[in-house]
């Protein structure tokens, strides 16, 4: 019998990316409540760490580079080996290049950002896609978008901000073909938060991150951490949105609603 208080009882979620920032903490929020969790990322070291400090009886780590579409294969293949479906996928692994000026930019920068933001989302929603079509299970995708999918908040990453456009538009594009199937597709677009990502690519330390990030939204007294985005993850994956495909959930705080005057 489901378990109310566990909103992801007894289902079984793929999470890219989640060795570290927002995929970390959505595999945490996901085995509390209740699901088994499949974390796929490059970084094994962190990734095992992960694992271990979940408890290893409800989580798993399986390599897996996104920019390889056997590699995604292979992964989805472990999923249903070691748990016989695939409920949820979460598209989360992301990067972001070096901040450039489109004068200079490095078209192999921007070849690896593609690669990784656009081309992984697209073979996992591909190859989860079909395992749930294959087994008939009405699963659900959910793609990490950003603010970036909708404005361009820093000329420099040009990369970045066309990747993330993508990413709607690949959560757009399949929910139509796979809705036949009973499956949904959405999006979470987080406004900028202080993971090893943003830490890295504004060169700051958490709380200067933290600091300069908040200061840029309407919304005041709350300081956006990956827990936030893993509810709005978890409310996607979940049944509470049965009806819900197509939608980027934007949690930003109103920072892409409101172009203050002055
Ligand atoms: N932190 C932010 O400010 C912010 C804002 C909006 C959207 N996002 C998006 O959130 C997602 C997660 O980022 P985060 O902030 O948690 O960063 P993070 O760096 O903490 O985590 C990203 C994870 O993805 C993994 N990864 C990178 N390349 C990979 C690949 N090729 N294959 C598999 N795994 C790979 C990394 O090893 C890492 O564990 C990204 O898609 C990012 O674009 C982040």
């Amino acid at each position: 019998m489901s378990n109310p208080t566990r909103r992801l009882h007894e289902k079984v979620a793929l999470i890219t990316g989640a060795a570290s920032g927002i995929g970390e903490e959505t595999a945490r929020l996901f085995v509390a409540n209740g699901a088994f969790v499949v974390i796929a990322d490059i970084n094994d070291e962190l990734g095992q760490k992960v694992v271990t400090s979940i408890g290893v009886d409800r989580v798993n780590f399986h390599h897996c580079d996104v920019r390889d579409e056997k590699q995604v294969e292979e992964t989805v293949s472990y999923t249903i080996e070691k748990h016989g479906h695939l409920d949820i996928l979460v598209s989360n692994a992301g990067i972001v290049e070096t901040p450039s000026s489109i004068l200079e930019l490095d078209m192999s920068n921007f070849d690896n950002v593609i690669s990784t933001n656009v081309r992984g989302v697209l073979a996992t929603i591909k190859h989860a896609g079909r395992a749930m079509v294959k087994q008939k299970i009405r699963g659900s995708i959910v793609c990490t978008g950003s603010t970036a999918a909708l404005i361009s908040f820093n000329p420099s990453l040009t990369a970045y901000t066309s990747s993330k456009h993508a990413v709607l538009g690949l959560v757009r594009s399949s929910c139509e073909e796979l809705g036949m199937y009973g499956i949904r597709v959405n999006c979470v677009s987080p406004h900028g938060l202080a993971t090893p990502l943003a830490c890295r690519c504004l060169n700051m330390e958490v709380s200067e991150v933290e600091e300069k990030l908040s200061s840029m939204v309407s919304l005041k007294g709350v300081v956006l951490k990956a827990s936030h985005i893993a509810e709005a993850v978890m409310f996607l994956a979940s049944d509470e949105s049965v009806y819900i495909s197509g939608q980027n959930l934007i949690v930003d705080g109103g920072f892409t609603a409101v172009k203050p005057l002055m």
